[in-house]
């Protein structure tokens, strides 16, 4: 049920690969609100995933972009000003990846020049993102950037492994680049830190049925859904939420507060 929060806004999706992303449930609740939305992601992704049908159902251009490359984060905001016929008013970054992981190194033992790709992928380019929005004066006062977290930024998840650091440096650039883009143009810039969500990405983890099932259990409300997440967005890129920046917001059913559970504990003392 859409309540119009979006109507006359604009804003860059970044990182709908398929059906089951974050940012692709996110598009469609954005546009069902009333927004107007380009599509980014990686040229590789692009060709491999079905973004078109996502483009063609938001009435969306795709603009490709490796938020690695500067030039690439240049090319898609021109275009996207161009787009739109001048500023726009947000932004999601839900960009994850970890080349350690997936080349299944422990994190103890890990390929530096791995690292480095995953932080730049996964954290720095939300730095890239900011800069150039900045830059190019590019998001109208009252703007919001949401970059997607997890809680392995705070706690240990040891199969998590480098993105946890990854997830650290993410919230840390929110917060910090948060302060200046609030200063300059009244523009904040959030994380929110998801429960565990089946997707390509979050089922790339080591173990992560087990951790899904585990926070299902213990979070008092259960796991937020991917489509959850996205009404959440909703309400950060809307002007409900105008005075809330540089804040890791948990959207966990809880499970970030949660300290213990009956049910976990009864089924150990009975030595499940
Ligand atoms: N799935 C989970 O359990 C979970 C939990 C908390 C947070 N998150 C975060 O949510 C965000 C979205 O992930 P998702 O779970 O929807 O998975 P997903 O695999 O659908 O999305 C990850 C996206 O990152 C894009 N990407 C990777 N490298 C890129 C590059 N160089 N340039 C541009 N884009 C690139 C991929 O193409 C993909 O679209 C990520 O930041 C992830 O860490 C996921």
């Amino acid at each position: 049920m859409a309540h119009h929060l979006l109507e006359g806004k604009k804003g860059i999706i970044f990182g709908a690969l398929d059906e089951k992303s974050i940012a692709w449930k996110t598009a469609q609740k954005c546009v069902a609100e009333g927004a107007e939305i380009v599509l980014t992601n990686a040229p590789i992704a692009l060709r491999m995933g079905a973004i078109n049908q996502l483009a063609e159902e938001c009435n969306a251009p795709v603009i490709p972009a490796d938020v690695t490359s500067p030039e690439d984060i240049q090319n898609l905001f021109d275009k996207s000003l161009e787009h739109f016929g001048g500023k726009f008013d947000f932004i999601l970054h839900s960009i994850g990846m970890s080349l350690n992981v997936r080349k299944g190194k422990h994190y103890t033992e890990a390929n530096y020049d791995f690292m480095h790709k995953t932080l730049d992928i996964s954290a720095i380019s939300l730095h890239r993102v900011l800069q150039a929005a900045l830059q190019k004066d590019a998001l109208n006062e009252w703007g919001s950037v949401v970059a997607l977290s997890y809680i392995a930024a705070q706690r240990v998840f040891p199969d998590y492994n480098e993105m946890a650091d990854a997830k650290s440096l993410l919230e840390s650039i929110a917060r910090s680049f948060g302060y200046h883009l609030g200063k300059q143009k009244k523009v904040r810039v959030n994380t929110i830190s998801q429960s565990p969500t089946i997707t390509t990405a979050g089922s790339g983890i080591k173990g992560f049925d087990g951790f899904y099932n585990y926070a299902d259990k213990m979070s008092p409300l259960g796991n937020a859904s991917s489509d959850e997440c996205a009404d959440y967005c909703v309400t950060l890129f809307s002007d409900y939420t105008r005075m809330v920046t540089m804040q890791n917001l948990f959207h966990d059913g809880g499970f970030s507060f949660t300290g213990m559970n009956e049910e976990i504990i009864r089924s150990l003392s009975n030595g499940e």
